[in-house]
Order: structure tokens, then sequence, then C-alpha cells
């Protein structure tokens, strides 16, 4: 059999795991022989890499995927594949008429895609949804598609467990399982080697990473610390952390070395205990307040954000009102705000009514935004007058004359150009603000 070799278009949507994970594939790919390409334009095969964690998530990439039918009906040698959350929850719809994909993969699949690759090729259709206890692709050095050079993601585990009552992830990326420290360090390594200055270790609950063997119990602290000390030159971020695993001894860690930043993503999702029960998120208020205290008592000046979703099963105008005052009293940095989106297959599915109307939804989900703009205003205009180290990660989109970098609290600093090298540090005071970035002048 003669060697396929592909022009492949990968397009990726939801969160920065899947990112990661188109990286993981395309990497997988080139080492079979096949092109990473960065337009559809120029691609044979066209892999869209899907989210299902709310319905208006999967409607996006259903619309994508008409278009991109279309564009297959202009040019029949044009393939088609999913990837992703979506592949695994709509395995039979994605096959069907009206959509007809040629090629559908789970998230643990995709060292199986140069063969499916085959089969397409033939004519032939496929499908391989299997999810593993195992699989962690913890050997393989992805490619960095669309990178900036400064900033990428590693990937240390795979799954949750947690079995949040909304959640759809549980069973469209299956069990929890760690990848082997020894391949993270060596990949942040290598990313340092090649100039990259910011690793994200990602993962869906990072604070549960663990890692045993005989001689050798890593968990996130260490793993953590390990990532660190590879240099003062590289900052290192994770996310996401589940407030019920967040320990001190991880809070210690962050202070004892700079370069891990002063920025902690803790989803809290409600601030009512009872909708947190009904969530099944497995901590009260009371304890993630304690939590919150304790990353502001360890790190003073660390940046706190947050997921929060509005109009879950039952949720009354009193715990919609607890989740406001919660709000104010953290005083988010910064807020991933979202209607409750109802997901086949999931606890809330199948024991409660998804029974706020649309319109309350909305509305509750109003305030919260309007709310969290203020919040994030004031916490921006407290900046003011400050100095803080601003990694550089390019030129300014609005102006030539501007670069643009971010703070380890993970704000975004604009200031006048010196012309100074993408991945470098400079000192940056803060004079000015809007609500989404900070203005500023180099301090020689
Ligand atoms: N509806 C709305 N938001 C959801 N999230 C997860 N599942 C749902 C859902 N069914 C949100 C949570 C989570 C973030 C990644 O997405 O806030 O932290
Ligand atoms: Fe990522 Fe969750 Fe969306 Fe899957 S469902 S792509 S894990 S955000």
């Amino acid at each position: 059999m003669s060697k396929l070799i592909k022009k492949i278009y990968i397009e990726t949507y939801g969160c920065q795991m899947n990112f990661s994970d188109s990286e993981i594939v395309g990497s997988i790919l080139q080492k079979a022989g096949h092109e990473i390409v960065l337009s559809e334009k120029e691609a044979d095969i066209i892999f869209v890499n899907t989210c299902s964690i709310r319905d208006n998530a999967e409607q996006r990439v259903f619309k994508r995927l008409r278009e991109f039918r279309s564009l297959r009906r202009k040019n029949n040698t044009i393939k088609l594949g999913v990837l992703g959350c979506m592949a695994e929850r709509l395995k039979e719809v994605l096959t069907e008429q009206n959509i007809a994909v040629d090629l559908v993969a789970g998230p643990d699949s995709y060292r199986s895609l140069p063969d499916m690759l085959y089969q397409v090729e033939a004519g032939i259709k496929t499908v391989n949804v299997l999810l593993s206890e195992e699989e962690t692709y913890e050997e393989i050095d992805p490619v960095r598609l669309g990178s900036n050079g400064v900033s990428a993601f590693i990937s240390i585990m795979r799954g949750c467990e947690n079995f949040c009552a909304y959640c759809v992830v549980p069973y469209t990326r299956g069990k929890e399982r760690s990848r082997n420290p020894e391949t993270i360090v060596n990949e942040a390594k290598n990313l340092f080697e090649k100039g990259y200055r910011e690793i994200t270790l990602l993962g869906q609950n990072v604070n549960s990473y663990a890692w045993n063997e005989p001689q050798n119990s890593i968990n996130f602290s260490r793993l953590i610390e390990l990532v660190a000390q590879i240099s003062p030159l590289l900052r290192v971020r994770f996310a996401t952390s589940h407030p019920k695993d967040l320990s001190n001894n991880l809070l210690e860690v962050i202070c004892k070395y700079p370069n891990i930043c002063r920025s902690i993503h803790l989803p809290v999702q409600s601030g009512s205990n009872t909708v947190l029960e009904r969530m099944k998120r497995k901590y009260t208020r009371e304890w993630y307040k304690d939590r919150i205290t304790a990353i502001k008592t360890y790190i003073p000046d660390c940046s706190i954000s947050t997921d929060i979703i509005a109009g879950f099963c039952g949720e009354t105008e009193e715990e919609h009102q607890d989740t406001l005052d919660l709000m104010k009293w953290a005083g988010y940095e910064y807020a991933f705000m979202f209607k409750y989106s109802e997901r086949e297959g999931t606890f809330a599915s199948k024991k409660y009514l998804d029974d706020i109307l649309d319109d309350i939804k909305s509305k509750r989900l109003e305030e919260i935004i309007q709310l969290q703009q203020t919040l994030s205003k004031q916490s921006n205009q407290k900046d003011i007058g400050k100095i803080f180290e601003v990694l550089i990660e390019g030129i300014s989109k609005r102006s030539k004359d501007q670069q643009f970098g971010r703070t380890s609290q993970n704000k975004v600093v604009v200031f006048n150009s010196s012309n100074l090298p993408i991945g470098s540090y400079v000192n940056v005071k803060i004079t000015s603000c809007t609500p989404a970035t900070l203005k500023g002048e180099i301090i020689h």
C-alpha cells in the first residue's frame, strides 16, 4: 500500500484542554507523514475538534459542519472528521445522512487516526469512540498550533470522576488518569529551550493529579514545583482546580516560587449551599470561602477567577442572590459565566427538572455579568500606580507602536513599545485601565 499523505486542517472548539488535544492530534498526524495546514482552503481533510459542554457549543459546531459539508459538495475529494466530546456523545447522529461525516474519533482514540485515514481514503466511514483508562498521550510531543511562541499548554491528566450533576465531561472524557511526571517535566524543559516562557498545566481537576510508583509518589504540589524549578524565567500556570481539593500545601509551594503565577481559577458554580448540594459539588459556601481566605492569606497579590452557572434546576431568587453576594465577597478578577444547559445522561437531566424559564436564566446571567464587570473594573483600578513584571507576548492589534503582555495575575497590559523581543520580561507601571485591560509605561 502506498503511503497516504494528506493536508489536514484542524479547527478547535471549547476549552483549553481541547486546544491542547488538537496539538496532540497534529503531532500524531505529522509523525504519520501528513501535513498540518492552517486554513480549510488548503485542506484535503478537515477535522473539527468539538465541545459538548453546553447546547450552544454543540449548535455552533453543527453550523460549522454544515458549512464544511457544502464545501465538500463542491469538492468531493474533501473528507470531514469530528473529534472530541461530540464524537463521543453523538457518534450515531454524526454519521447520519444529514451530516454524514467520514470519520468520528473520541478523545482517547487519536493514536488510531492515521489508520482510520486509510479507511476513509478507501471510502469507508470510520468510528472509534472507545474510552481508555490509561491513555495520556504521555510521550507525544505536541505540535504548537497557532502559538505565539511564548505560551503553551501541557496536558497533565485526562478525564474526570467528579460527576457534578450538570456536567457531561465524565461521560465524554472518561476516567481520571495522570500522566507520567517525567514526560511532563521534559515537555516543559523542551518548550523552555525553544524560547517558550509560560506554560499552563492542564487537567479537569489538576489538584487531584497523582502519580504513584513504589519509590516515586508525586502529587500536584510536587509536580508544579518540579516544573517551576526548570528556570525562574519560566512562568507556570495551572487550570482547573476543584475547590474541594485546593490544599494549603499547594498554596505554600506557590508562595515559594515567584515564577508560579499569582492567579488561581477556582470555579464556584453557585454561592448557595442548597444549589451546591443539588449540583453535587461536594463543598459548601463556607468551605469555598475558607479556600479563598487561604489564598488571600498565603498569596495576597493573587488574582482569583471563577466559573458560574445561572439558573440551575430549581434555583430560587434567594439562591441566585447568594451567588451575587458571594461574588461581591470574593471580588473576583474575572469570571466565565453561563446559563445552565441541560445535558442528556447527566444526573441533573435524569433527576431534576430544568424548570427555570429561559427569560429568568437570561436575567440572572445578565445580573451576574454586570456585577462581574464592576468587580473587574474595581480590581483594575486598584492596579493603577503599581508596577508589574510583564511577559511580552506581541504587538498590540490596535497600534503598531504598542506592545502587550501579561502580568503574573493574568491581566493583559498594553504599553508603548520599545520593540522589545517577544518572550522577554519588562517592568511596567500601570497608568490607566479599561474594564478588560491595563495600560502602562515601561520602567527602566
Ligand atoms: N450548563 C452550563 N454550564 C456548564 N458548565 C459545565 N456544564 C455546564 C452545563 N451543563 C460550566 C461550568 C464549568 C465550565 C467549564 O462550564 O461552569 O466549570
Ligand atoms: Fe472541553 Fe468539556 Fe468541552 Fe469537552 S465538554 S471540549 S472537556 S469544555
